[in-house]
């Protein structure tokens, strides 16, 4: 499958710019548990996946930078000397956001043209924007040899978000695109941003994605808004971030927040021991506990850190109510996207057709079946 979409950026590359280019995949990601916890220096448990963006750029004689993106046929001419963001610039802040986050640094780049398509849908919840950014930056680390280490170029992609795109995210999604490692997860730790790889083997269980293909608005300011309320809880405590929060640190201080911002810092703290219990239950095998650990952590999500949304919540009830499902839950930032599914291998396909069925019943729409393999991070393909 990305065989065929690479096959199909070089091919588009040469009809542009009629030279040869490198080739670069970038994958998106999962995440089996740990939501939200990444901008609170916490624990995250992503894995890269066999789908993503693949990538063909060239150093270029001109006097500015072309970007063609091929699924949408458009044409992104800018200069290097550009650096700020472009209002409802979409999909090109991403690009000019590692540029110009380069820049900043001091490092020298040339022009250049590039290609770019993708078999992530934007918005389900599956980082096609860290992606996109781990292409570029790792493409142009390559061109112009900046000597960058995989490390310093998630930060710079982590940094185009935030600057360009506007979001304040954690660095779980930039992490997992550029480190993924075939059949692995990867125990990160936000604070370090270090990790433990986890081979992955659920046996007679597998993970299935369905996308509500909906992607709610304010999205973004809710996001950053609760990145705000952690934030000012962990003040309270008088403590870096969250991470470093119990739940009795947290009740010492119950009188003096509001309900509402007590149960998200609760949820967050709940979230990182989650995240060590289904570490420990996979080296164990248990999977009905992994499940568990799932259903656990989307109530979270849902009911006290407010992230969910109707859509999401509805594809998670219906499996819990079937017993070939052991666990579920919403996945990424929230308020659309997919749920993620730990679903018997015999049963997937029933199971696939009943939830489609009825999710289109209860809202007039379809959702998206995904299956994925975990793979490896942003490599350049020869
Ligand atoms: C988005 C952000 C990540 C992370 C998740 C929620 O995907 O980009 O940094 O916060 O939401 O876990």
């Amino acid at each position: 499958m990305n065989k065929k979409l690479i096959k199909k950026v070089r091919r588009s590359f040469k009809e542009h710019f009629k030279t040869k280019a490198l080739q670069v995949f970038s994958p998106g990601r999962i995440n089996l548990i740990g939501e939200h916890t990444d901008y609170n220096e916490g624990f995250v448990f992503p894995a890269a996946i066999n789908k993503g963006i693949a990538l063909s750029i060239q150093q270029s004689e001109a006097n500015k930078c072309q970007v063609f993106a091929l699924d949408k046929e458009v044409m992104y001419e800018f200069t290097l000397s550009e650096n700020e963001p472009i209002v409802n610039g979409g999909w090109r802040n991403y690009i000019l956001g590692v540029v110009s986050e380069l820049e900043k640094l001091g490092l020298k780049l040339g022009n250049f043209n590039a290609v770019f398509a993708g078999n992530i849908p934007s918005g389900a919840g599956l980082s096609s924007s860290a992606a996109l950014e781990n292409a570029f930056v790792y493409g142009l680390n390559e061109l112009f040899a900046l000597r960058l280490s995989k490390k310093d170029m998630i930060l710079i992609s982590q940094k185009a978000e935030h600057n360009f795109a506007g979001v304040q995210c954690g660095i779980m999604d930039q992490y997992a695109s550029m480190f993924g490692v075939k059949n692995s997860a990867l125990l990160l730790d936000c604070r370090t941003v270090t990790a433990k790889t986890y081979r992955i083997d659920f046996k007679k269980y597998k993970l299935l994605l369905f996308n509500t293909n909906v992607a709610h608005e304010l999205s973004e300011s809710a996001y950053n808004d609760r990145r705000t309320v952690c934030e000012s809880i962990s003040k309270h405590l008088n403590i870096k971030a969250l991470r470093d929060a119990t739940h009795k640190d947290l009740e010492g201080i119950q009188k003096e927040v509001s309900a509402e911002d007590f149960q998200k810092a609760l949820y967050i703290i709940e979230e990182n021991q989650r995240v060590h219990a289904f570490a420990k239950a996979i080296k164990k095998n248990k999977l009905k506990k992994l499940g568990k650990l799932m259903y656990a952590s989307h109530a979270g999500l849902s009911e006290q850190y407010k992230v969910s949304c109707p859509e999401l919540d509805f594809l998670v009830h219906r499996a819990k109510e079937n017993p070939n499902v052991l666990g579920a839950r919403m996945m990424g930032g929230g308020f659309g996207g997919c749920t993620i599914n730990l679903v018997l291998k015999g049963a997937a396909e029933e199971f696939e057709n009943e939830i489609t069925s009825k999710f289109l019943n209860e809202f007039g729409m379809e959702c998206t079946v995904y299956q994925v393999e975990l793979s490896k991070g942003t490599h350049i393909i020869k």
